[in-house]
């Protein structure tokens, strides 16, 4: 419905936004192995039950990254969180629809609610002639937006992080602890599980992270 909006330029124009960030030094030395370490079915979308919505993890380490620098996601504590975030959420990066119970316009890489993902699209400036051409009630078309043309669907989870938590949840990633953990699942809406606990040691583990209080 609004993809007669999208020449091929601007379409290229939109993806290198994100995929190569403007300056500055790396933040992250995180690599396709590590990736995979993770979030361990990313190595392939061969078994994926939506191949569209499936994106390996050499597919995903450029898009993550570039969210990393977006959002001036620097430390290893932060990046592990939002990693296994996405990782547990997408079901290793095979997803991008919430499909159980299949909630309308929840989707994104932390398939997040339909809420959050409107404010993302507005926070969002190359998003805006996109935004004006649909109903932005139509919870459907904004996730659509989010996931159809670009890779913005990896750029949420760090800009919930960024947006929508306190300084000290981000203070508390950055520290390494247990309770910093706690209080970012606290801040998005969620609680400890063994199952996201596994991914977020997997990270830990990947990234080096060490504890500093
Ligand atoms: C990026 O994050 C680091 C570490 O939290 C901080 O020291 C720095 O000021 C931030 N830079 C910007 C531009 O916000």
């Amino acid at each position: 419905m609004f993809s007669h909006l999208v020449t091929p330029a601007l379409a290229l124009l939109m993806a290198t936004a994100l995929a190569l960030p403007t300056a500055g030094t790396p933040v992250s030395t995180l690599d396709e192995s590590q990736l995979v370490s993770i979030a361990p079915k990313s190595s392939s979308c061969a078994n994926a039950p939506f191949p569209s919505e499936c994106r390996t993890a050499a597919q995903a380490l450029g898009p993550i990254l570039a969210s990393f620098t977006t959002y001036n996601i620097t430390t290893p504590g932060e990046q592990a969180a939002l990693l296994s975030t996405m990782a547990f959420e997408s079901d290793d990066f095979q997803y991008q629809i919430n499909h159980f119970p299949g909630t309308p316009g929840q989707g994104t890489r932390n398939m997040q609610s339909p809420a959050y993902n409107l404010k993302y699209a507005m926070s969002i400036p190359a998003l805006a002639p996109y935004l004006d051409a649909i109903q932005t009630s139509n919870v459907v078309a904004v996730l659509d937006l989010l996931i159809k043309y670009t890779n913005y669907d990896f750029g949420s989870a760090a800009w919930f992080l960024t947006s929508q938590c306190d300084q000290n949840v981000i203070s508390g990633l950055q520290s390494g602890s247990a309770a910093g953990f706690s209080a970012y699942l606290a801040c998005i809406g969620t609680t400890e599980t063994s199952d996201r606990d596994a991914y977020y040691q997997r990270a830990v583990t990947a990234l080096g992270v060490t504890t500093s209080q």
